[in-house]
């Protein structure tokens, strides 16, 4: 209730209606939620062709202030592409902008020439065409700037958005998925803002070294918004797009939902949770009911027990610092709703795992920064060899890894450092095998990222696609976008 009410505060810091009304009325914001456009290219039979435009401009998040922003297709983020298992898509990205940049397409299965990653930048002013069949089932992948050394920055000012595939297995299941009415994208971001107005990125070495968390969360682009329901039963594609900052999302009521799909497409069978971790980059699809016609707060907060005994050393910290701990994200106003003629499936889909018999090869990657003296004084400096994997800090002109392309391979996770770090590879779509503790929820889909606790291993289970190309590296690296762009990133290539 406390937190409910310095959150209000804050919020009215801003807003132009009375507390009162806004209390009585038990709503946290008056701020609307906002479905990014939905946007389906132009289409000739199994082509799609997108038309992209990397965009700035000044966006309305604060009242009574301006905000400089990036887009695509619009001031701030970007629109929400759609296409289906099959398509051919053909998108165009024209850099409008005054700086260098690119578009990755995060999740996807794709030659390395259409990835988007730091060897395809796009320089201003000038086009890039990024080509591939989807292959892959209907999933939440999302794109976002992958721009060399300016990644966090990139993304932090608004180049990301969310990609949906769609296939004929999974509309047949009758899930919620009529976009904007009972299917929603939920982009969560915090950020922090100067006095102006504008964003304020990194403001000291603690957010170059930990990344940067911001202390206010945007849900599509506005803050705390609330979701006026229609239908009874809905689906939330939550995506964290956020740089460095992991949630534990929950309502305040503690009601439970389902969750039906993780990084890479529907799970086997929905999983009941009454919380979902979060790591940067990472998205999971859930089922929230909303019949009982009430306002539940989607939410950051750790368990009262766990946070207890999990409270780290970085987390002290924080509050030491009087940073928040928890958040409310947006709510859920229920009260219209009408029911829906959706019901939750007992099964979604049959998973294609490979057989751990057939790997051929395991890899083990390190997850490494340098601590201690040397740590303050690199912050210090500067130095980018901080942050590493197998003691190597990234160059884009060395290869670090050959892989067969449609091989099975084993790649083993090991964080020797004190924070956690969301691994994330490119191309594919793997399985988790073993980590510590059990298996589950989200996890137990196919994945594209995946938190690997301080000194924890994680091994997954990969399935290279069959593209191949000896010049073209896809990465793999640490999705805290501070730590990816000063160096904790390899690169590999399909043969
Ligand atoms: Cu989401 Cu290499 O990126
Ligand atoms: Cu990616
Ligand atoms: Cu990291």
């Amino acid at each position: 209730m406390l937190s409910r009410r310095r959150f209000v505060q804050s919020i009215l810091a801003f807003a132009i209606l009375p507390k009162q009304l806004l209390q009585a009325k038990g709503f946290l914001s008056p701020n609307v939620f906002r479905v990014p456009p939905l946007e389906f290219g132009k289409r000739v039979g199994k082509d799609v062709f997108f038309d992209l435009d990397i965009r700035s401009g000044k966006s309305a998040i604060l009242p009574n202030r301006l905000t400089s922003t990036l887009g695509i297709n619009q001031k701030f983020l970007g629109v929400t592409l759609r296409a289906s298992k099959g398509d051919r898509v053909h998108i165009k990205v024209k850099n409008n902008i005054h700086r260098t940049t690119t578009l990755h397409w995060h999740g996807a299965k794709l030659p390395a020439k259409s990835d988007g990653g730091p060897h395809q930048p796009i320089k201003p002013s000038h086009t890039w065409l990024s080509e591939f069949e989807i292959i892959q089932p209907a999933a939440t992948l999302w794109y976002h700037s992958h721009q060399m050394h300016e990644t966090g920055f990139q993304v932090y000012h608004g180049l990301s958005g969310m990609f949906i595939v769609d296939d004929d297995e999974s509309k047949k299941l009758g899930l919620p998925l009529d976009y904007g009415v009972d299917d929603f994208p939920v982009i969560i971001q915090d950020k922090d803002f100067n006095r102006d107005g504008s964003f304020k990125y990194i403001s000291d070495f603690r957010d170059k070294l930990m990344g940067k968390k911001g202390e206010t969360i945007l849900v599509n682009g506005v803050i705390s918004p609330v979701l006026k329901a229609t239908k009874s039963l809905i689906r939330l594609r939550l995506l964290n797009g956020s740089n460095s900052r992991t949630y534990h999302l929950n309502f305040d009521d503690g009601r439970m939902f389902n969750i039906i799909a993780s990084d890479g497409g529907l799970l086997e069978k929905p999983e009941m949770a009454h919380s979902i971790k979060l790591a940067p980059a990472e998205r999971a699809e859930i089922l929230v009911d909303v019949s009982d016609g009430k306002m539940p707060i989607l939410r950051h907060k750790m368990h009262q027990q766990k946070s207890a005994n999990r409270m780290t050393g970085m987390m002290m910290m924080q509050q030491a610092q009087g940073k928040k701990l928890e958040f409310d994200i947006f709510q859920i106003d229920a009260s219209g709703v009408s029911s829906s003629s959706k019901k939750v499936p007992k099964y979604l889909v049959q998973h294609d795992t490979p057989s751990m018999r057939s790997i051929v090869r395991k890899r083990t990657f390190k997850l490494q920064m340098q601590m201690g003296p040397q740590l303050m004084m690199g912050a210090v400096s500067g130095s980018k060899d901080l942050l590493q994997i197998n003691g190597k800090s990234m160059k884009i002109n060395r290869i670090d890894e050959v892989v067969k392309a449609g091989s099975i391979e084993l790649w083993e996770i090991e964080n020797t450092s004190m924070m956690a770090h969301p691994f994330h590879i490119h191309n594919v779509q793997f399985k988790i095998i073993s980590r510590r503790g059990k298996i589950k929820g989200h996890e137990l889909g196919f994945k594209d990222v995946v938190l690997v606790r301080p000194h924890e291993t994680v091994q997954v289970l990969i399935e290279f696609p069959k593209f191949s190309d000896a010049k073209t590296p896809y990465m793999y690296h640490c999705h805290i976008l501070e730590h990816e762009d000063r160096g904790m990133m390899g690169q590999f290539v399909v043969v």
